[in-house]
């Protein structure tokens, strides 16, 4: 396939303190270096969806976005042992736009580097006909693993993001093609 591979990167965190651009950028700059990939950023907190799920046109853009993707990664935190809200409602507001596509994740947070969030998502993408590729990467302690230009020298994270994205990659071309060829059905 010559055309690269959309990849929306989701920021779950919508916390006016939060942490999350850090790892963001982070992750979407290594990304960028793929050519197998054309990347964009969906930042939960510039996108309004509504809690009780009524279609907005805030909604009717991140479908149109996620319809456009082949493949995505959510760059989340963990609160209280969980995935942010916010990124439940994102998942919520849309159905067909996100089947037989791959998803990965990048978490953060404590001693836990936000895993038990990952792992709870899991169950959630499966629930959308997703598929959620093996390899995630993490940091714990996460404020401790940035320099002041936001660079880390998390070797696992580093080598764990490549892993990621080589599977996001494969996922995403040969899911890309058997929808073309037959629709999924859902
Ligand atoms: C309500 C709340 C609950 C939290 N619970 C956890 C937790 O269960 N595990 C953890 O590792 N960190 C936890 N933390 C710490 C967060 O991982 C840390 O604050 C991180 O920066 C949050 O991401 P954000 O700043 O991008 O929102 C919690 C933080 C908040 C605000």
């Amino acid at each position: 396939m010559d055309t690269p591979l959309r990849l929306e990167v989701i920021i779950a965190s919508v916390r006016p303190e939060r942490f999350a651009p850090v790892v963001a950028d982070w992750f979407v700059r290594t990304a960028r270096t793929r050519p197998e990939f054309d990347t964009g950023v969906i930042d939960l907190l510039d996108t309004p969806l509504p809690l009780d799920l009524t279609g907005t046109a805030a909604t009717a853009g991140f479908r149109e976005r996620l319809a456009a993707a082949d493949a995505f990664a959510v760059v989340t935190s963990e609160y209280n042992h969980g995935y942010p809200a916010s990124v439940k409602t994102a998942f919520d507001s849309a159905k067909h736009e996100w089947r037989a596509k791959p998803i990965g994740f990048v978490s953060y947070g404590g001693l836990s580097g936000g895993l038990r969030a990952v792992e709870q998502l899991r169950q959630v993408v499966a629930e959308i006909h997703m598929v959620s590729v093996r390899e995630s990467v993490s940091f714990h302690r996460a404020r401790k693993q940035f320099d002041a230009e936001g660079n880390t020298g998390d070797g696992a994270a580093i080598d764990a993001a490549d892993r990621m994205l080589t599977q996001l990659a494969w996922w995403g071309r040969t899911l890309h093609d058997a929808r073309a060829a037959d629709p999924y059905p859902g």
